[in-house]
């Protein structure tokens, strides 16, 4: 089993190994003293794998409580959230009890703020079962619901006690999901990593399980890293970044109906290298981007995203921050006032 340790305000491990669902029970018992376990799922994992997470943890001695919502990004909001805070309470889970968060970056995110704000905070454990979640969004301890008026507007920095990464899970995900991950796994080669890039060249969606567990470990070591200089995001965790600038615009341009969120990384990432780039980078990050069936480019005007570019809620100034990768591996974070943006990237001046 290959054990990443991350050193964050807490230090946790994170476990990648094909198999190791059916062990975590016996992980998670190493971790906390929990009387019970109260996992988290979301419909669909929790018929693919609700049962052997259930199985593996009774064995370990846990009671198990599981609540299961509906698929989606649309149920990571308040009132599912609230559900939940109803759901620990009617089974008196305690503070020295755990959470188990079993599914993607939705069950992800939202499980991991009620473990932040549930009794002003109890442990708890990722199983991420998507490559987004395996590779990003269960590390780094950011966790957040949706409000009508922005995605990630209430969140905590709350890491969990542990992460248990099967990649044999993958093997179920719709190859469009897998896709998805893809984006964010091009983008860790792009802005640290020339060898996993390499490697990324060397497969496409079909054949890239023969290497997925050594893919998911680099690209967490490349997120561990980042974190661990960087734990409440004030800096160097912006490289994190790249592709998303574009990315978030494209997203609301097409209302998050048209692109995943990877793919919409994917094609921002290749329209900034093509401005920032030597040609032969460019074709090589388009080349990868194909293999993975993700696209390199969108329809919609540069005149009509660049505007969408300054809309991020959390931006802090009037400059606008965004990340260049001029090699691959070798990300660089960049600030220009708005206008300015807007003109070099081809939009109207604002
Ligand atoms: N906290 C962070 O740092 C961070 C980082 C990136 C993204 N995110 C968040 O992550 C979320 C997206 O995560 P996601 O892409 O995993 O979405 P998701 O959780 O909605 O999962 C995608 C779909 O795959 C299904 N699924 C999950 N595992 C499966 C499996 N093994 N086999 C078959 N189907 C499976 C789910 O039921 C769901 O329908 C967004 O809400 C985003 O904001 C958070
Ligand atoms: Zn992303």
């Amino acid at each position: 089993m290959k054990t990443i340790t991350v050193h964050a305000s807490q230090t946790y491990p994170i476990w990648i190994e094909n198999g190791i669902l059916s062990q975590c029970g016996e992980l998670l018992r190493e971790q906390v003293k929990a009387e019970t376990a109260a996992v988290i799922t979301d419909d669909t994992v929790d018929q693919l794998y609700g049962k052997q997470v259930t199985d593996s943890l009774e064995q370990s001695g846990f009671r198990v409580v599981k609540f299961v919502f509906p698929h989606g990004e649309a149920s990571k909001c308040s009132k599912t959230l609230n559900a939940i805070y109803d759901f620990l309470c009617e089974n008196a889970i305690t503070r020295t009890d755990c959470l188990v968060a079993l599914g993607g970056g939705v069950v992800g995110d939202i499980t991991g703020f009620a473990a932040a704000t549930f009794l002003r905070g109890l442990p708890y454990l990722q199983i991420p079962t998507t490559l987004l979640a395996q590779v990003d969004s269960s590390v780094g301890g950011k966790t957040a619901i949706d409000l009508p008026g922005g995605k990630n507007l209430v969140g905590a920095f709350k890491q969990p006690v542990a992460v248990l990464c099967d990649p044999d899970t993958l093997r179920t995900l719709p190859s469009e999901t897998l896709a998805d991950g893809m984006g964010e796994v091009i983008k860790y080669g792009m802005i640290r990593d020339e060898k996993l890039f390499a490697l990324l060249e060397q497969y496409n969606l079909e054949t890239i399980h023969e290497v997925i567990g050594t893919v998911i470990a680099n690209c967490i070591d490349i997120k561990r890293q980042v974190v661990e200089h960087d734990e409440f995001d004030t800096g160097e965790r912006m490289i994190l970044n790249f592709g998303h600038t574009l990315a978030h615009a494209i997203e609301s341009y097409y209302h998050y109906e048209t692109y995943t969120h990877g793919s919409a990384v994917a094609a921002g990432m290749c329209m900034m290298a093509e401005k920032t780039c030597a040609p032969e980078i460019y074709k090589r990050l388009c080349d990868c981007v194909t293999a993975y069936q993700l696209p390199t480019t969108v329809l919609a005007p540069m005149g009509e995203l660049v505007p969408l570019c300054g809309k991020d809620k959390k931006r802090a100034s009037r400059d606008l921050r965004y990340i260049v990768c001029e090699e691959i591996g070798n990300a660089q974070i960049r600030s220009m006032p708005f206008a300015e943006f807007s003109a070099w990237m081809g939009g109207t001046t604002a």
